[in-house]
Protein backbone atom coordinates (compact mmCIF):
# COMPACT_ATOMS: atom_id res chain seq x y z
CA UNK A 1 0.00 0.00 0.00
CA UNK A 2 2.37 2.57 1.07
CA UNK A 3 5.26 1.80 -2.24
CA UNK A 4 1.91 2.16 -4.11
CA UNK A 5 1.24 6.01 -2.85
CA UNK A 6 4.74 6.23 -3.03
CA UNK A 7 4.86 5.64 -6.78
CA UNK A 8 1.81 7.80 -7.37
CA UNK A 9 3.13 10.34 -6.18
CA UNK A 10 6.04 10.46 -7.53
CA UNK A 11 4.57 9.77 -11.00
CA UNK A 12 2.28 13.07 -9.92
CA UNK A 13 5.20 14.97 -9.10
CA UNK A 14 6.98 14.27 -12.56
CA UNK A 15 4.23 15.27 -14.66
CA UNK A 16 3.29 18.74 -16.19
CA UNK A 17 0.76 19.78 -17.79
CA UNK A 18 1.68 22.32 -20.76
CA UNK A 19 -0.95 23.86 -23.69
CA UNK A 20 -0.81 21.37 -26.54
CA UNK A 21 0.23 22.56 -29.83
CA UNK A 22 -0.69 21.10 -33.54
CA UNK A 23 2.76 19.19 -33.56
CA UNK A 24 1.29 17.12 -30.98
CA UNK A 25 -1.98 16.07 -32.71
CA UNK A 26 -1.33 12.70 -33.60
CA UNK A 27 -0.11 11.36 -30.21
CA UNK A 28 -2.87 13.29 -28.20
CA UNK A 29 -5.84 12.14 -30.80
CA UNK A 30 -4.32 8.93 -30.55
CA UNK A 31 -4.44 8.44 -26.91
CA UNK A 32 -7.65 9.90 -26.75
CA UNK A 33 -8.91 7.68 -28.67
CA UNK A 34 -7.56 5.11 -26.59
CA UNK A 35 -8.99 6.19 -23.22
CA UNK A 36 -12.68 6.42 -25.03
CA UNK A 37 -11.82 2.82 -26.37
CA UNK A 38 -12.36 4.03 -29.74
CA UNK A 39 -10.50 3.66 -33.01
CA UNK A 40 -8.14 6.30 -33.82
CA UNK A 41 -8.85 7.84 -37.62
CA UNK A 42 -6.62 9.94 -39.39
CA UNK A 43 -9.84 11.52 -41.02
CA UNK A 44 -10.40 12.99 -37.35
CA UNK A 45 -7.59 15.10 -37.99
CA UNK A 46 -9.41 17.83 -40.29
CA UNK A 47 -11.60 18.52 -37.26
CA UNK A 48 -9.94 18.12 -34.17
CA UNK A 49 -5.95 20.05 -35.19
CA UNK A 50 -8.27 23.60 -35.95
CA UNK A 51 -9.63 22.81 -32.34
CA UNK A 52 -5.90 22.13 -30.88
CA UNK A 53 -4.84 25.62 -33.00
CA UNK A 54 -7.37 28.15 -32.23
CA UNK A 55 -9.71 26.64 -29.36
CA UNK A 56 -7.98 25.26 -25.95
CA UNK A 57 -5.76 21.97 -25.31
CA UNK A 58 -4.15 20.98 -22.33
CA UNK A 59 -1.45 18.48 -22.71
CA UNK A 60 -0.01 16.18 -19.17
CA UNK A 61 3.32 14.95 -19.83
CA UNK A 62 5.66 12.30 -18.33
CA UNK A 63 9.18 12.15 -19.39
CA UNK A 64 8.32 14.00 -22.94
CA UNK A 65 5.38 11.59 -23.53
CA UNK A 66 1.77 12.82 -23.40
CA UNK A 67 -0.25 11.19 -21.19
CA UNK A 68 -3.22 12.61 -20.99
CA UNK A 69 -4.97 15.58 -22.29
CA UNK A 70 -8.05 17.94 -22.34
CA UNK A 71 -9.62 19.99 -24.80
CA UNK A 72 -12.44 22.65 -24.48
CA UNK A 73 -14.10 25.38 -27.15
CA UNK A 74 -16.01 28.56 -26.54
CA UNK A 75 -19.58 28.15 -27.09
CA UNK A 76 -21.36 31.12 -28.90
CA UNK A 77 -23.92 31.56 -25.61
CA UNK A 78 -20.46 32.78 -23.51
CA UNK A 79 -19.48 29.50 -21.84
CA UNK A 80 -16.87 27.34 -22.25
CA UNK A 81 -17.11 23.92 -23.53
CA UNK A 82 -15.08 21.00 -22.29
CA UNK A 83 -15.15 18.59 -25.05
CA UNK A 84 -12.51 16.17 -23.87
CA UNK A 85 -10.87 15.27 -20.68
CA UNK A 86 -8.32 11.67 -20.49
CA UNK A 87 -5.85 10.14 -18.75
CA UNK A 88 -3.99 7.29 -19.91
CA UNK A 89 -5.11 4.31 -17.94
CA UNK A 90 -1.38 3.88 -16.31
CA UNK A 91 -1.67 7.32 -14.76
CA UNK A 92 -5.19 7.54 -13.73
CA UNK A 93 -6.35 8.11 -10.06
CA UNK A 94 -3.28 10.23 -9.08
CA UNK A 95 -5.16 13.65 -9.83
CA UNK A 96 -3.34 14.30 -13.21
CA UNK A 97 -7.41 14.44 -14.33
CA UNK A 98 -8.87 16.72 -12.04
CA UNK A 99 -5.29 18.74 -12.87
CA UNK A 100 -6.19 19.02 -16.53
CA UNK A 101 -9.75 19.60 -15.70
CA UNK A 102 -8.48 22.76 -13.23
CA UNK A 103 -6.29 24.56 -16.28
CA UNK A 104 -10.02 24.17 -18.03
CA UNK A 105 -11.83 25.89 -15.75
CA UNK A 106 -9.08 28.33 -15.37
CA UNK A 107 -10.07 29.94 -18.53
CA UNK A 108 -12.03 33.00 -18.66
CA UNK A 109 -16.13 32.54 -19.50
CA UNK A 110 -18.66 34.91 -19.29
CA UNK A 111 -21.40 32.51 -18.36
CA UNK A 112 -19.45 29.58 -16.91
CA UNK A 113 -18.73 25.96 -18.08
CA UNK A 114 -20.70 22.92 -19.62
CA UNK A 115 -19.58 19.77 -20.54
CA UNK A 116 -21.72 15.91 -21.94
CA UNK A 117 -21.27 12.90 -19.63
CA UNK A 118 -22.09 9.73 -20.59
CA UNK A 119 -24.45 8.85 -17.75
CA UNK A 120 -23.36 4.84 -17.32
CA UNK A 121 -20.48 6.08 -15.38
CA UNK A 122 -22.01 7.25 -11.93
CA UNK A 123 -18.33 8.07 -10.95
CA UNK A 124 -17.96 10.83 -13.78
CA UNK A 125 -20.86 12.26 -13.04
CA UNK A 126 -19.91 12.55 -8.85
CA UNK A 127 -16.45 13.62 -9.93
CA UNK A 128 -17.51 16.82 -12.04
CA UNK A 129 -20.18 17.42 -9.18
CA UNK A 130 -16.92 17.68 -7.17
CA UNK A 131 -15.66 20.45 -9.33
CA UNK A 132 -18.90 22.57 -9.02
CA UNK A 133 -21.17 21.11 -12.20
CA UNK A 134 -24.52 20.66 -11.66
CA UNK A 135 -27.22 18.44 -13.44
CA UNK A 136 -28.84 20.95 -16.65
CA UNK A 137 -30.60 18.82 -18.83
CA UNK A 138 -30.54 14.90 -19.93
CA UNK A 139 -31.27 13.44 -23.51
CA UNK A 140 -32.07 9.94 -23.75
CA UNK A 141 -30.88 7.29 -25.86
CA UNK A 142 -28.12 9.50 -27.25
CA UNK A 143 -24.74 7.75 -27.95
CA UNK A 144 -24.73 4.27 -30.45
CA UNK A 145 -24.92 2.17 -27.50
CA UNK A 146 -28.45 3.77 -26.05
CA UNK A 147 -26.93 5.27 -23.21
CA UNK A 148 -28.07 8.96 -21.91
CA UNK A 149 -26.02 12.58 -22.42
CA UNK A 150 -25.92 14.26 -19.24
CA UNK A 151 -25.67 17.87 -20.09
CA UNK A 152 -23.89 19.28 -16.63
CA UNK A 153 -23.12 23.45 -16.26
CA UNK A 154 -20.78 24.87 -13.77
CA UNK A 155 -21.94 28.53 -13.23
CA UNK A 156 -19.09 31.11 -13.39
CA UNK A 157 -18.17 31.46 -9.49
C1 LIG B 1 -12.09 10.64 -16.21
C2 LIG B 1 -10.58 10.57 -16.18
C3 LIG B 1 -10.00 11.66 -17.08
C4 LIG B 1 -10.12 10.83 -14.72
O1 LIG B 1 -8.71 10.89 -14.72
P1 LIG B 1 -7.88 10.63 -13.38
O2 LIG B 1 -6.47 11.07 -13.63
O3 LIG B 1 -8.11 9.27 -12.88
O4 LIG B 1 -8.59 11.68 -12.42
P2 LIG B 1 -8.24 11.94 -10.89
O5 LIG B 1 -7.07 11.15 -10.45
O6 LIG B 1 -8.16 13.41 -10.73
O7 LIG B 1 -9.52 11.31 -10.21
C5 LIG B 1 -10.43 12.07 -9.60
C6 LIG B 1 -11.50 11.24 -8.92
O8 LIG B 1 -12.46 10.77 -9.85
C7 LIG B 1 -13.00 9.52 -9.36
N1 LIG B 1 -12.64 8.46 -10.28
C8 LIG B 1 -11.82 8.54 -11.34
N2 LIG B 1 -11.80 7.36 -11.99
C9 LIG B 1 -12.65 6.54 -11.33
C10 LIG B 1 -13.08 5.19 -11.52
N3 LIG B 1 -12.63 4.44 -12.55
N4 LIG B 1 -13.95 4.66 -10.63
C11 LIG B 1 -14.41 5.38 -9.59
N5 LIG B 1 -14.05 6.68 -9.36
C12 LIG B 1 -13.18 7.23 -10.22
C13 LIG B 1 -12.37 9.26 -8.02
O9 LIG B 1 -13.17 9.83 -7.03
C14 LIG B 1 -11.05 10.04 -8.15
O10 LIG B 1 -10.52 10.42 -6.93
P3 LIG B 1 -9.76 9.33 -6.01
O11 LIG B 1 -8.80 8.58 -6.89
O12 LIG B 1 -9.09 10.19 -4.98
O13 LIG B 1 -10.84 8.44 -5.46
C15 LIG B 1 -10.06 9.17 -16.60
O14 LIG B 1 -10.71 8.20 -15.80
C16 LIG B 1 -10.29 8.84 -18.06
O15 LIG B 1 -9.49 9.20 -18.92
N6 LIG B 1 -11.39 8.12 -18.35
C17 LIG B 1 -11.69 7.72 -19.73
C18 LIG B 1 -12.18 8.89 -20.56
C19 LIG B 1 -13.41 9.54 -19.95
O16 LIG B 1 -14.38 8.87 -19.62
N7 LIG B 1 -13.35 10.89 -19.81
C20 LIG B 1 -14.44 11.71 -19.29
C21 LIG B 1 -15.44 12.02 -20.32
S1 LIG B 1 -16.81 12.98 -19.72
Amino acid sequence: MVSRNRKEKSKNSNTRIEKAKIEDAVPFLKLEAKCFEMQFSKVSLYYWRPVIDYCFAFKALYKKKIIGGAMAMPTRDGRIYVSSLFVDSKFRRSGLGTRLLNRVLALHSRKGHILDVKDDKPYLVSFYTRHGFRKKRIVRDYYSDGSSRLIMLRLKK
